[in-house]
C-alpha cells in the first residue's frame, strides 16, 4: 500500500482485537473462525466475529459483524479493519483477505483510497491494502449519484 498512515501500535492493536473477536466465532458449518477490528474515525474500535447458520445463506462474515455492529450503534466514519481468520481451534497459518461481499459493504461507507485492511495471520505477520486495491473501479454511493445526476440531465 501507497501510503501507511497508520502507526504500528494501532496496527498490532487491531489486529489483537480481531484475534480476540475471533474466540466468538461461531462457524460450526465450515469450522473456519474469522475475527475483524474495525477502527472508527474517533479511534475506538468495533469487533466482529462470523456468525454461520443451520441454512448457510444467513451467514456473516466477521466484517461485516463489525461493520453492522458500528453503523447500528450511529457510526458510519470508518479508517481501518483487521482480519483475521482460520481452522477454528488452531492459529491461522496465513493472512484472511475479505470476501466480495464485505468489500462491497466497506465500499458503501468507506473511503477506497484512504480506507486501510489488515489482513494479518498475528500481530507481527500482516499485509496492508487499500479499499481500492481490494476492490478496483469500484460501485459505491458516489457512482450512483453520478448516474442519478445523468438521468436528470437527459
Ligand atoms: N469469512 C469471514 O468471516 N470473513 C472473511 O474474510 C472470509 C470468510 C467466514 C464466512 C464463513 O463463515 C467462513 O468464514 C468460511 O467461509
Amino acid at each position: 500500500m501507497k501510503n501507511q498512515t497508520l502507526r504500528d501500535a494501532v496496527i498490532r492493536e487491531l489486529i489483537r482485537m480481531a484475534m480476540k473477536a475471533r474466540e466468538q466465532s461461531y462457524c460450526p458449518y465450515s469450522r473456519f473462525a474469522v475475527g475483524a477490528a474495525l477502527l472508527l474515525g474517533d479511534g475506538r474500535i468495533v469487533t466482529g466475529c462470523n456468525i454461520e447458520n443451520a441454512a448457510y445463506s444467513p451467514g456473516n462474515c466477521a466484517e461485516r459483524t463489525a461493520i453492522f455492529k458500528a453503523v447500528s450503534e450511529g457510526n458510519r466514519e470508518f479508517s481501518a479493519i483487521a482480519v483475521v481468520g482460520g481452522p477454528a481451534g488452531k492459529d491461522p497459518s496465513s493472512v484472511c483477505t475479505p470476501c466480495g461481499m464485505c468489500r462491497q459493504v466497506l465500499m458503501e461507507f468507506c473511503h477506497p483510497e484512504t480506507f486501510t485492511i489488515i489482513c494479518a495471520k498475528d500481530p507481527e505477520t500482516y499485509q496492508l491494502y487499500s479499499l481500492e486495491e481490494m476492490l478496483p473501479a469500484g460501485f459505491g454511493p458516489a457512482s450512483l449519484t453520478v448516474e442519478m445526476q445523468v438521468e436528470d440531465e437527459t
